[in-house]
C-alpha cells in the first residue's frame, strides 16, 4: 500500500517506469522513504518495490537476495533474479547481489540498513549481528514486520533495548527504526 505522495514522488523521478511489486504495509513507504539517506543496504529485495522507495533520495542502494523462496507469492509477477535485475537496473544508484545474506561480502558502511530477509529469530539475529557492524556511528537499523506473527523480530528488539546497543527512535508502519548512538557496535 503506497501513499499518494510517495507515488507523487517516483512518477516525478522516473515518469517512464511502474513502482515494482513488493510487500508493504500502510505507512511503511513514509519510513523508507524518509530514512532512505546516504548508503543504504536491504537484505531482502523481492521485487524491489521497497529497494526502489529507498532509492529516492539516496545516494547508493545494496539490496541483496538469495532468490530461493517458492510459493505463489514468490511466482507473482516473475521473481527470479533475472527479472528483477533487469527491472532494477533501469535505477542507477541500486545494486542488485544474489546470494544469502549469511554469505554475502559487502565491503561498505551504511547511513542505512533495512532488515526484511528471513523472519525467524535467527536468522534476522545474524542478519543484525553481522551488518549492524557496517553501519555508520549515527546511521539507522530499521526492521520490517515488527508486529505479533513476527515474534523473532519484536525478541530481538526487545534485546537491543535491553541491552543498550541503540536507541529505539520511532515505530513507522510496521517498521522499527533504531539508530546507532553507540560507538561498540561499529
Ligand atoms: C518479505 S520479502 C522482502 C520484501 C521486500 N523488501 C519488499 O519491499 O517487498 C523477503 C525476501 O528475503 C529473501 N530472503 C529470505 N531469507 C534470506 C537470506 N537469508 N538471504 C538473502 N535473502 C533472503 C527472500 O528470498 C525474499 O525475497
Amino acid at each position: 500500500m503506497i501513499s499518494e505522495k510517495i507515488t507523487q514522488k517516483f512518477k516525478e523521478k522516473y515518469p517512464d517506469y511502474e513502482l515494482p511489486l513488493g510487500i508493504l504495509f500502510k505507512n511503511d513507504d513514509k519510513a523508507l522513504y524518509k530514512y532512505g539517506e546516504g548508503v543504504v543496504l536491504e537484505i531482502g529485495t523481492y521485487q524491489g518495490l521497497a529497494t526502489v522507495i529507498l532509492s529516492l533520495k539516496a545516494k547508493e542502494v545494496y539490496t541483496v537476495d538469495a532468490f530461493f523462496q517458492t510459493g505463489p507469492l514468490y511466482r507473482n509477477g516473475g521473481y527470479t533474479y533475472e527479472i528483477i535485475k533487469e527491472k532494477l537496473s533501469h535505477y542507477n544508484n541500486i545494486n542488485l547481489i544474489k546470494g544469502k545474506s549469511d554469505d554475502v561480502v559487502i565491503d561498505k558502511k551504511f547511513d542505512t540498513i533495512f532488515i526484511d530477509g528471513g523472519h525467524e529469530y535467527n536468522q534476522v539475529k545474524k542478519d543484525y549481528d553481522k551488518f549492524s557492524k557496517q553501519l555508520n556511528k549515527n546511521g539507522y537499523l530499521l526492521f520490517h514486520d515488527c508486529f505479533k506473527e513476527y515474534q523473532g523480530i519484536l525478541q530481538l528488539c526487545d534485546e537491543i533495548i535491553i541491552n543498550n546497543e541503540m536507541r529505539f527512535i520511532e515505530k513507522i508502519g510496521v517498521i522499527n527504526i533504531f539508530k546507532n548512538e553507540n560507538n561498540s557496535i561499529t
